[in-house]
């Protein structure tokens, strides 16, 4: 059995891979990089009966992995970059090769991923962080479910500038209820609701507007979506609205906040470092 630990800027995830099956998936969160993962790995014994003498090695990645210096509880440890776990998690998941993918987490970033080559296309700060930081300030909410209750409940006319606050119809192929510009409006009356929903409209249509931009560089009508921000409902409606323009389907895979931990937890050999040999 394989253990892969993806150590994010938010978040640990940690899967458990057996003959190239995953059979476990654990979520965790701690301040420091060295708790995360080893309370990664103990909650995933601990939930799937695995007996710590089955597992053959750890491979970890994400950007708390620079942390870890040694083995961890005596498991052969390797490591494994974040952008070829991302391409190699994204393409079991999509469950096919030559994709483009946009992880969502605290920030974004683009990778094509196909059998014999993933590449970092780019990204964007904009990302998960960006909802949490902001509405932190702007709406003294930290809780992020009660961030995504409030944006339920906004109304996003009191806070962006819409075509149709500008024009009597739509520009070039954009509808009138499109966004002209995010918080161009912002209401001496707007609440917290609406600044909820303007928060993730302004994030969820930068992360959609350059994953089309790279689809369509690519050469694909498809991105997958993996990371914690493909399983926001409000974000995914917003994606789906630019879909409808562009013509660039997202997909949004079940699993797909796992998607580096899978991939790390898949890869070959000649990916890895060892943590005691750095
Ligand atoms: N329960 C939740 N459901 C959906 N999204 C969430 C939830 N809790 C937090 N998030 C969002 O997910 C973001 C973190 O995503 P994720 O865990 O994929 O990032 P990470 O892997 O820690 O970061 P990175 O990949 O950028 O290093 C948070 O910034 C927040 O916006
Ligand atoms: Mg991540």
């Amino acid at each position: 059995m394989v253990i892969g630990i993806d150590i994010g800027c938010t978040t640990t995830k940690a899967v458990a891979a057996e003959n190239s099956k995953i059979i476990g998936t654990v979520k965790t969160k701690a301040y420091d990089a060295i708790t995360s993962a080893s309370g990664a790995l103990g909650k995933i014994i601990m939930e799937n009966n695995i007996d710590i003498s089955q597992i053959k090695k750890l491979i970890i990645t994400g950007a708390g992995s620079v942390k870890i210096k040694r083995n961890i509880f005596g498991i052969e440890t390797y490591k494994i970059d974040e952008i070829s776990s991302i391409g190699l998690g994204g393409m079991y998941l999509a469950g096919r090769e030559g994709i483009v993918i946009t992880n969502i987490g605290t920030g974004t970033s683009i990778i094509e991923a196909d059998k014999d080559k993933i590449t970092h296309l780019g990204g964007t700060g904009i990302g998960g962080g960006t909802i949490v930081g902001l509405a932190k300030e702007l709406i003294k909410s930290t809780t992020f479910d009660h961030i995504l209750n409030l944006a339920e409940h906004g109304d996003i006319t009191n806070v962006d500038l819409l075509i149709e606050d500008i024009s009597d119809s739509g520009i070039s192929f954009l509808n009138n209820k499109t966004t002209a510009s995010n918080f161009g409006k912002m209401l001496d009356s707007a609440n917290r609701e609406d600044m909820a929903i303007g928060i993730l409209n302004m994030v969820y249509q930068v992360i959609g507007m350059i994953s089309v931009f790279a689809a369509k560089s690519r050469n694909t009508n498809n991105i997958v979506i993996t990371g914690n921000g493909s399983k926001n409902p409000v974000g995914k409606k917003i994606l789906e609205e630019i879909s409808a323009i562009y013509n660039i389907g997202f997909e949004f895979p079940s699993n797909a906040e796992y998607a580096t931990a899978i991939g790390a937890a898949l890869s070959k050999e000649d990916l890895h470092k060892s943590v005691e040999k750095e």
